[in-house]
């Protein structure tokens, strides 16, 4: 067991949980973005910011990746705090400032408008889907690949990957409906307009499609290449 002081109060909690466990243990309340319990921590998005004075270190830390530490001293709401949290949502909203859940988080932090310039992109990287592939399906067909500004979600060599297995993982967990499913016979409409079948990521659209359509349930549109798949729709409705 370790004790620390969350919010001027002491607690005394099972070391091996993080933060945001603790916070949810004890109904404190931060924003995530990038967390589900379903998989494993990532640290992407910074909504979940704190801060941690250790001694005489203070830092802003990720409260899903830092573990229970004996003596820690934790703020979840001081001005520092709130500063980070809404300049983070701030780029959130000017990445992606026409899907709700963004424009939710954003006005949760008290910003409507942001300062930056604004992007279109519905995909905002938090790796849920990557995370979901790889550790709840086990199949690991798409990543990311690239890095800063063209960092994306792709399957490998961004081709239709036949490792998809048609689980809606990646679908469930997506918090932006960046990917979602679509029935298999809407896939005759989901070939890109440079004449490659199907769809690879949320960033390789046809642009008369208004987002990705991945399959019976498939990943990214990879699992429209798996055999199976052709199969269904090769028998039609
Ligand atoms: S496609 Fe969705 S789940 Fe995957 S990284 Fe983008 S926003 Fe996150
Ligand atoms: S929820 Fe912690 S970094 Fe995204």
């Amino acid at each position: 067991m370790a004790k620390m002081i969350i919010d001027d109060k002491e607690v005394e909690v099972r070391e091996g949980l993080t933060l945001l466990d603790v916070f949810r243990k004890i109904g404190v309340n931060v924003p995530t973005l990038c967390h589900h319990e379903a998989v494993s921590p990532y640290g992407a998005c910074r909504l979940c910011l704190v801060e941690v004075t250790m001694g005489r270190r203070n830092m802003l830390a990720a409260s899903c990746l830092y573990p229970v530490t004996e003596g820690i001293i934790v703020k979840t709401d001081s001005e520092r705090v709130l500063r980070a949290r809404r300049m983070v949502a701030e780029l959130l909203l000017a990445r992606s400032p026409n899907v709700p859940y963004i424009q939710e988080i954003a006005k949760a932090q008290g910003i409507e408008e942001p300062r930056f310039r604004k992007r279109d992109e519905r995909c905002v990287l938090c790796g849920l889907c990557v995370r979901g592939c790889r550790e709840i399906a086990g199949v690991g067909a798409i990543d990311f690949s690239n890095r800063g500004v063209y960092m994306e979600v792709v399957t490998s060599f961004k081709i239709l990957s036949e490792a998809c297995v048609g689980c809606t993982t990646c679908v469930y967990l997506c918090p932006t409906d960046a990917i979602w499913s679509g029935d298999i016979r809407e896939l005759s409409f989901a070939k890109s307009s440079n004449g490659d079948q199907g769809l690879v990521t949320p960033h390789y659209l046809d642009e008369s499609m208004p987002r990705p359509i991945v399959g019976v349930t498939c990943t990214l549109g990879a699992g429209y290449m798996n055999p199976r798949f052709q199969e269904i729709e090769a028998s039609g409705p």
